[in-house]
């Protein structure tokens, strides 16, 4: 059987769909792919160097087999998995648990293949409190994955100093360190000095890969792979797109004409990029996709030190939900965002609706239709819609929703982020900008070492009742 693909459909950016002053020439396109090529190069390049080593876990075979043991222990251990992590230590784990379970994965047991699975990347009281009231009884039916490169991040040492705190007086120094998994740096950092003190059962978070690049390493399989996800065809799958992304044919990369055409528009004022799929076990991938771009291209200077303030705004959308709550504003206002849909062409299943009752005629045309049939009318109508307004629209088209197809997803998106980055001249694997409001954290929440800087917060952050209404 061939395998389930993605490809990447971009007709409708083009001059003669949707106008010369929103769309695309070929001569532009030529001209695109005469600009994009050494980019295209540099990344192949900065890939066999060693500089980028995402590039590489589709290949690895340590991490898979790490991650299958684990996995075999801790499924004969739990009904309950429960991840720790933030941002690129939660975003992929969410992603594809939605993509490839089943809706209702952690309700109805007969859809299950594994423990539940709840991940949390936030330290609000009232969510995790109320996950703390129910798993209480079940502790010892629960593991948790605490997944954190550095171990100094605020939300995720919070979460883990009050999971530990239970676990200790609950079960005891033994048996709270039987329901404790790790996913770290492989030889320094806090959470590995926590983990080798405590004897937690660990697993590594890859060197010189960035959180948001890292779902394909054990950060993003682990949890993967014990709720029952094929993690070879997933990894597979992103070994078949790098063939696809590292073509150095402009037109045959489909990594390297996505980046082109967003950096393109982003010249041309088109400064938003929306994501919206037509499908709701891709949502959380926009989720995932948010992040990568966000992180990777939203920066104050570019590699020569001046400074440019780059970046284009990610926004998600889903369909057919945001058609109720968006289109109105992608159509008929400012023409400032690049589309890319999100279309599924067999999605494994149907549901067919009923007969329609006599009083209501006019829906006749639904009766004994399907969704899968409404739900991709429904994205072709959006496109054409937005088409007709001059709206530039691309569509990565599904096969089918499976490992195979998310890992490719996962790896063209990552690719395209690594090519756009050199077209917008900026490093895309670091994010500086973050670190102040982390330092700024610490100094509230009173860590020694960051009083000057709580003494510089004061002005900005006491309240004051003249501007309180
Ligand atoms: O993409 C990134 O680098 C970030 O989103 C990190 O993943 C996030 O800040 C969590 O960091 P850590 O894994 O060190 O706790």
């Amino acid at each position: 059987m061939a395998q389930k693909k993605i490809s990447f459909y971009y007709k409708n950016i083009c001059e003669d769909i949707i106008g010369s002053e929103h769309g695309i020439s070929q001569s532009q396109l030529d001209d695109l792919a005469k600009k994009t090529g050494p980019a295209i190069e540099e990344v192949n390049r900065q890939r066999k160097a060693g500089i980028i080593p995402y590039r590489d876990l589709p290949y690895r075979k340590d991490y898979p087999k790490q991650v299958k043991e684990a996995a075999r222990q801790i499924r004969g251990e739990c009904e309950n998995f429960v991840v720790l992590g933030i941002g690129g230590s939660a975003l992929g784990n969410i992603a594809l648990q939605t993509a490839l379970n089943p809706y209702l994965y952690n309700i109805d047991s007969r859809q299950r293949k594994g423990p539940r699975l709840f991940v949390f990347d936030n330290v609000d009281p009232l969510q995790f409190g109320g996950f703390l009231d129910w798993i209480d009884g079940q502790l010892d039916k629960t593991i948790f994955n605490v997944i954190s490169k550095s171990g100094q991040t605020a939300e995720t040492a919070a979460q883990f100093l009050v999971i530990r705190q239970i676990l200790m007086d609950r079960l005891g120094p033994e048996g709270y360190k039987q329901r404790i998994v790790a996913t770290t740096n492989a030889g320094k950092g806090t959470m590995r000095a926590i983990t080798s003190e405590a004897g937690f059962r660990s697993l590594e978070v890859p060197d010189g890969v960035g959180g948001r690049f890292s779902v394909l390493s054990p950060v993003g399989l682990l949890s993967a792979a014990v709720c029952g996800i094929d993690i070879d065809a997933l990894l597979a799958g992103a070994a078949a797109m790098d063939k696809r992304v590292s073509e150095t044919d402009f037109f045959a990369n489909p990594a390297a004409v996505n980046a082109a055409i967003q950096r393109h528009y982003y010249q041309r004022g088109k400064r938003i990029s929306v994501m919206m799929p037509y499908s709701y076990a891709l949502k959380d991938l926009s989720d995932w996709y948010r992040q990568l771009w966000a992180e990777s291209l939203g920066k104050r200077t570019d590699l020569d030190g001046r400074q440019v303030f780059v970046g284009p705004t990610p926004v998600k959308a889903l369909g057919a939900t945001d058609q109720h709550s968006q289109v109105q504003l992608y159509r008929e206002g400012p023409n400032d965002k690049v589309f890319t849909f999100l279309q599924v062409d067999d999605f494994g299943r149907d549901v067919v609706m009923g007969d329609c009752p006599p009083s209501a005629p006019e829906l006749g045309y639904l009766a004994g239709a399907s969704m899968a049939k409404l739900l991709n009318a429904e994205k072709l109508a959006t496109e054409y819609a937005l088409v007709k307004d001059q709206r530039p629209c691309l569509t990565v088209l599904f096969d089918s929703i499976c490992p195979e197809t998310i890992g490719q997803f996962i790896y063209l998106y990552e690719t395209t982020t690594s090519i756009a980055g050199l077209l917008l001249h900026i490093n895309a694997y670091d994010q500086p900008a973050v670190e102040l409001g982390k330092e700024a954290t610490f100094a509230l929440m009173g860590r020694p070492g960051y009083e000057q800087m709580a003494d510089k917060i004061r002005p900005f952050t006491k309240q004051d009742s003249k501007f309180v209404i």
